[in-house]
């Protein structure tokens, strides 16, 4: 088996073979591209070929920076475009892609691998663990009425209806850079959030916001008319569906909120991208006004470097923990004390008696605090080894809020 960067020669080929493995694709290629196609990097599209030169595989690669607890950004490369032709399935043709890119990253010095995992069956083999989650929140419009909040001091707010001239509505090829920079400076203070390269705005590949398909955009500013959150959305029927909703405060999200839940000539609003324990739920007078569906994971993690990722985030409570980390994949086997002061983490190699034992797919899990390492005790994959111990793990992988990420890529 041969794997290859692909050449401008046959990139043809890579695309057709992409598509062939989906058996359907979200874009059809035009003369050997689209705008999904483009965004590729293609010095990091790979193709798996047989030995008598048969094209069987694909896998691709972008250039992230992931945001991490405590507001580090790191290099990541988020894998796509990742298929095998149904008639070549379940000969190691993925597992050999696996390795490529695993290698390649290393040589990158990236320090971590993300995806998105079109089955859940697939990745866990390969190191990668669920990281972060996301849900739908369908609110029918009668029901949509914020409380007024209960922290003294709290400005009172109208319960429904834009209160103030801060909202602005674009259609979408109207906004220019505005999205582009929100979205920057949402992403580096929202833990498990990626950068989306400026060519995708400029080219406008990807799902809306990032493409050119009809949005209505509504632009929040603040007191000197600096953009500072948006919400794109479109209404069908009589339902208002918001793509994303990105803000760089909770006050400029509620005052987003309310302008899309007042919106007239709709009975349903939803936000098809809402993070775990959002407080949007708990602004509603009516605690059951919001309809949880789709709740799913969303962005995996896999940590190549275990010592390097762990000492790149930011913690927030000291404490020590000696895990014992399993890489079946990769054949490593090695044990770390992870030493927190400060905000900071040191982790050696050591011999002393483990805390934890897990595979590095679960630690991928628990890397930006979106899954408690106790949930993953209880659920029988994470050994504790002692009274305690996964709830110093908790508390010590716990992020700042939720990781979230809707980045679709
Ligand atoms: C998913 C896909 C790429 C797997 O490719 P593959 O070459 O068959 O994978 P491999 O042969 O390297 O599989 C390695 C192992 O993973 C398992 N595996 C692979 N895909 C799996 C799946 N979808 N469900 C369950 N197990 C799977 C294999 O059974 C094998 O297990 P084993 O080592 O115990 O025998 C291929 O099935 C495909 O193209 N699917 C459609 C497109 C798709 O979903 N792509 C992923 C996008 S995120």
């Amino acid at each position: 088996m041969e794997i290859r960067p692909t050449t401008n020669e046959d990139f043809d080929v890579f695309v057709d073979t992409v598509h062939a493995a989906f058996g359907r694709f979200p874009e059809t290629p035009v003369e050997g591209g689209g705008l999904w196609w483009s965004a590729l990097e293609r010095e990091r599209c790979v193709l798996a070929l047989t030995p008598d030169g048969l094209p069987v595989g694909t896998a691709a690669a972008h250039s992230f920076e992931l945001t991490l607890p405590g507001e580090t950004l790191v290099p990541a490369s988020g894998v796509t475009a990742v298929g095998v032709l149904p008639s070549h399935r379940r000969q190691g043709v993925l597992s050999a892609m696996m390795r490529h890119q695993l290698a390649e990253l290393r040589t990158r010095g990236e320090l971590l691998s993300v995806l998105l995992a079109s089955e859940a069956q697939i990745y866990g083999r390969f190191g990668y663990g669920p990281a972060t989650y996301t849900a739908r929140l369908a609110v029918p419009r009668h029901k949509a009425a914020l409380a007024a909040p209960r922290a003294r001091g709290t400005a009172d707010v109208p319960s429904t209806g834009s209160d103030n001239d801060s909202v602005e509505v674009l259609r979408r090829a109207e906004c220019g850079e505005i999205l582009e920079e929100v979205y920057d400076r949402y992403r580096r203070a929202q833990p498990g959030a990626l950068s989306r390269p400026h060519r995708w705005w400029a080219l406008r590949a990807g799902r809306p916001p990032v493409s050119p398909a009809p949005r209505y955009v509504a632009v929040h500013r603040d007191a000197d008319g600096v953009p500072d959150g948006y919400a794109s959305y479109s209404v069908e029927s009589d339902t208002l569906t918001v793509d994303e909703t990105i803000v760089t405060d909770d006050a400029v999200f509620t005052a987003l909120a309310r302008f899309v839940l007042g919106h007239d000539l709709v009975s349903r609003i939803v936000f098809k991208h809402v993070p775990p324990e959002h407080p949007l739920r708990w602004q509603f007078a009516d605690l059951r006004a919001g309809e949880v569906s789709g709740d799913t994971d969303w962005l995996w993690v896999r940590l190549p470097d275990v010592p390097r990722a762990l000492a790149a985030r930011g913690w927030f409570t000291d404490g020590e923990l000696v895990l014992d980390i399993d890489d079946p994949f990769l054949g490593e086997h090695d044990r770390y004390l992870l030493t927190i002061r400060d905000g900071k983490a040191d982790c050696v190699p050591t011999d002393r008696e483990p805390d934890l034992s897990l595979d590095v797919r679960d630690l991928g899990s628990v890397y930006l605090g979106g899954t408690a390492p106790s949930t993953l005790v209880r659920a029988g994959h994470i050994k504790a080894h002692r009274p305690g111990a996964a709830t110093v793990a908790d508390a010590l992988f716990r992020a700042e809020r939720s990781p979230h990420c809707l980045h679709w890529f």
